[in-house]
C-alpha cells in the first residue's frame, strides 16, 4: 500500500478504526461502494429476490409523466439533483419523460463513488444528450447544502433506490430536514421507500441464492485489505442477514467464525475478534404509510402524491414544502 493512498483514504481509515474499536463492532455501509462494490450492487439489483429495483423501475417506466405533472413546474424548466445516483438505470426513465414533455432539464447526479458518477455521466451524454448532465463526487451528508443551494429554477431532488433505508429513523429525519431547509415553494423531493411486507420476502432480498449480497458485504473487508493494508481472512467471516418485522429493520452482519486477530497496517493496529462476534454492516429500513407521514410532518414537508407499484411493495413519494 502506498502512502499517497493513505492520505486519500484518511477518512476511511478513521471510520474503520472507530467502528472496529466499538464493543459492538460496525462499519459504515457507504464504504461498500468502490468499483467492485458498484458492480456487485448492479448484480444484486438484477437478482430474482431483490424486488426493490423492479418495483421502482415499474413505477418510473409507467408513471413518470404523472410524477412530472405533480411537480407543477413553472416555465417547463427543472434542475434534477440526485443523491446517491448509482448507475442511474431507473432515473433514465424519468429523464426521458422530461425530454418527451419538452421540459428543459439539467441533471446533477451525486455519489460517493467516482466510478458510478463517471460511468453515469458518460452514458447519459450519449443516451440522452438533450439533458445537460454534470456529475459530482462526494458524501451527500457533507455536500448537501452546496448541491441543494437555492436556484432560479425549480428543483426536483431525487433520493431513490430505498437509500433512505440505509439510515436509522433519526438520521433520516435529520437528513430530510436538511434537504427541506433549502427547498422553495416550487421545489419537490422524490424519495423511494421500501414498504413493510411479508417478512420472508424482505429477508430473501438480502440473502440471494447467487451470493451477490454475501460478496457485497465481504467486499468491505476486501477493501480494507486492499486500501488500508488489512489482513482479513474472508473465509473466516460469514454473512448473516436478519429482519425484524416489528421495527421493519433488515440488518446485515459479518460474523467471525473463530477467535482471530486482524492487523491493519495503515492504522498500525490489531483488532481482536472472538468466535461468533459480529460486525454490523448495513441497515435497510422498511417503512409503513404512517412512518412516511411522520417523516414529512417532522421535516416541514407534506406528501403531495404517492406512486406505488402493482404489488404495493414499494413507494416513490413526492414531497413539497409545508405551506407556511
Ligand atoms: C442503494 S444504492 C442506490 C443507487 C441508485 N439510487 C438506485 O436507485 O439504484 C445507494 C447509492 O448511494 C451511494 N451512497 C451511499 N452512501 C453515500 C453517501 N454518504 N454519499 C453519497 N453517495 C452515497 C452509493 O455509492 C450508491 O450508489
Amino acid at each position: 500500500m502506498n502512502t499517497e493512498n493513505l492520505s486519500i483514504n484518511a477518512r476511511f481509515a478513521q471510520d474503520v478504526d472507530q467502528g472496529l474499536s466499538l464493543k459492538l463492532k460496525k462499519l459504515p455501509s457507504k464504504y461498500f461502494y468502490n468499483k467492485k462494490g458498484d458492480e456487485l450492487f448492479v448484480n444484486i439489483m438484477h437478482c430474482e429476490e431483490y424486488y426493490p429495483t423492479d418495483c421502482e423501475l415499474e413505477i418510473l417506466k409507467n408513471q413518470s409523466p404523472d410524477i412530472i405533472a405533480a411537480c407543477e413546474l413553472p416555465r417547463k424548466r427543472v434542475n434534477v439533483i440526485e443523491l446517491g445516483a448509482g448507475d442511474g438505470l431507473k432515473t433514465r426513465e424519468l429523464l426521458k419523460s422530461f425530454v418527451q414533455e419538452q421540459v428543459e432539464t439539467r441533471y446533477l447526479p451525486v455519489d460517493i463513488s467516482a466510478n458510478a458518477v463517471d460511468g453515469l455521466v458518460s452514458k447519459l451524454k450519449v443516451e440522452i444528450p438533450e439533458v445537460e448532465t454534470t456529475g459530482k463526487v462526494g458524501d451527500y451528508f457533507e455536500i448537501l447544502n452546496e448541491v441543494n443551494a437555492t436556484s432560479e429554477r425549480a428543483k426536483l431532488i431525487l433520493f431513490l433506490g430505498s437509500t433512505i433505508g440505509n439510515m436509522t429513523h433519526e438520521v433520516a429525519h435529520q437528513f430530510v430536514s436538511d434537504i427541506a431547509k433549502n427547498m422553495q415553494e416550487n421545489d419537490r423531493l422524490l424519495i423511494g421507500f421500501d414498504l413493510k411486507k411479508e417478512p420472508e420476502t424482505v429477508r430473501a432480498a438480502y440473502n440471494d441464492k447467487t451470493g451477490y449480497t454475501r460478496a457485497f458485504n465481504l467486499n468491505l473487508l476486501e477493501r480494507i485489505n486492499e486500501e488500508l493494508g488489512g489482513n482479513f481472512d474472508l473465509s473466516q467471516f460469514k454473512h448473516y442477514p436478519v429482519y425484524n418485522p416489528q421495527t421493519g429493520t433488515a440488518k446485515s452482519y459479518l460474523i467471525s467464525l473463530c477467535d482471530q486477530e486482524v492487523e491493519i497496517s495503515a492504522l498500525n493496529k490489531t483488532y481482536a475478534f472472538e468466535a461468533w462476534e459480529s460486525i454490523h454492516t448495513e441497515i435497510s429500513q422498511k417503512y409503513s404509510k404512517s412512518a412516511i407521514e411522520n417523516l414529512a410532518q417532522n421535516c416541514g414537508l407534506e406528501v403531495q402524491r404517492t406512486f406505488s407499484d402493482e404489488r404495493a411493495y414499494y413507494a416513490d413519494v413526492l414531497f413539497k414544502k409545508q405551506a407556511p
